[in-house]
C-alpha cells in the first residue's frame, strides 16, 4: 500500500506545505456530494474541492457564472459530511467577493461557518487584493487561482490557453507573488504554459496546484466528472481520463431497462 493511503492523518495547508518542502505531489480532485467525496477521500486524495464547476456538470450551464453562495453551501455541505481525510476547499462563488472587500468577507465567513469547510478558493490577483487581505485577516485559508480563471470567462472571451504572451506572463508572475506575500497558503494555476507554471512553482515557497499547467507544479487537480469520463463532452489536451463511465452507466442503465420490459427483474429472490 502506498504511504499515502496508510498516513491516515488529516490533510491540513500546512501538511501540503510540508509536501511541497519534500517533493511529494499533491493530488487534488473536485466533488460535489456525499456518495462521490466518500469514494474520493476513501481513496486518499489529499484535497477534494467543491468547485464552482458545479455549474457545468452538476447543473448544465456553459459557465460558472450563475452559481450561487446557497448553492456552493449545499455542495460543500454534502462534501463535508462524507470526508474524514482530505483537506475540504470551497470555491467562493461569482459575485460573492470581488469590488467589495466587506461583502468579501462576509461570504467567506458564511461559506465557513455554514459548511464547515476548511479553506476557500478564489480567482484573480491584484485586483481582489482588498478582499484577499481582509479574508485572511479573519483566518480564513485562502488558496488562490491564477490563469484562466473561468468567473472571468466574459473578459477573455476564449477559454485558450492563457499567458502566452510576455506582457500577461509577467502579470502572472507577479500576481503569484502577491498572493503569496499576501498569505495565501496555495495556488491553482490554469491552463497556462508548462515552462511558466515551472518557473513559478521553483519561486514560490507556497505549493502550486496545476490544471493544463503540465508537470512541474507540486500538484495537479481535475474536475471529477471530466476524469471518470462521465462528462464526454469536454476533451482538452490536458484532461486524462481514467474510467469511461458514461459508457459503464449506460451499458448498466439499458440492462436495467431490458430487465424490465422483459419482467426479468425482480425474480423470487429480490421479492418478499
Ligand atoms: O471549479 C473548479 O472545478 C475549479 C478547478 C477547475 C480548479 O476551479
Amino acid at each position: 500500500m502506498s504511504t499515502y493511503l496508510e498516513d491516515k492523518r488529516n490533510v491540513t495547508t500546512q501538511r501540503l506545505l510540508e509536501m511541497k518542502q519534500r517533493g511529494e505531489k499533491i493530488s487534488m480532485l473536485t466533488a460535489y456530494d456525499y456518495s462521490m467525496a466518500s469514494i474520493i477521500d476513501k481513496a486518499g486524495m489529499d484535497v477534494i474541492l467543491v468547485g464552482d464547476s458545479a455549474a457545468n456538470v452538476m447543473a448544465g450551464h456553459t459557465t460558472t457564472l450563475p452559481m450561487t453562495m446557497e448553492q456552493m453551501i449545499y455542495h460543500a455541505q454534502c462534501v463535508r459530511r462524507a470526508v474524514k481525510r482530505a483537506l475540504v476547499c470551497v470555491d467562493l462563488p461569482f459575485g460573492s467577493y470581488q469590488g467589495n472587500s466587506k461583502h468579501a468577507v462576509q461570504s467567506a465567513i458564511q461559506m465557513m461557518k455554514e459548511t464547515g469547510a476548511d479553506c476557500i478558493k478564489i480567482e484573480g490577483g491584484s485586483e481582489i487584493k482588498d478582499s484577499i487581505e481582509r479574508i485572511l485577516s479573519a483566518g480564513i485559508p485562502i488558496m488562490g487561482h491564477l490563469g484562466l480563471t473561468p468567473q472571468s470567462i466574459n473578459k477573455f472571451g476564449t477559454y485558450a490557453v492563457r499567458a502566452r504572451e510576455e506582457s500577461e506572463a509577467q502579470k502572472l508572475i507577479e500576481d503569484c507573488h502577491l498572493l503569496e506575500d499576501l498569505g495565501c497558503f496555495g495556488i491553482v494555476l490554469e491552463k497556462i504554459p508548462a515552462q511558466l507554471a515551472k518557473q513559478i512553482t521553483g519561486e514560490l515557497s507556497i505549493p502550486i496546484i496545476g490544471i493544463g499547467a503540465g508537470p512541474y507544479v507540486d500538484g495537479q487537480v481535475l474536475v471529477m466528472h471530466d476524469m471518470l469520463g462521465i462528462n464526454k463532452d469536454f476533451s482538452p489536451r490536458f484532461l486524462r481520463r481514467y474510467a469511461d463511465l458514461f459508457e459503464t452507466i449506460k451499458e448498466a442503465v439499458e440492462n436495467y431497462i431490458q430487465d424490465v420490459k422483459e419482467g426479468d427483474f425482480p425474480n423470487e429472490k429480490e421479492s418478499y
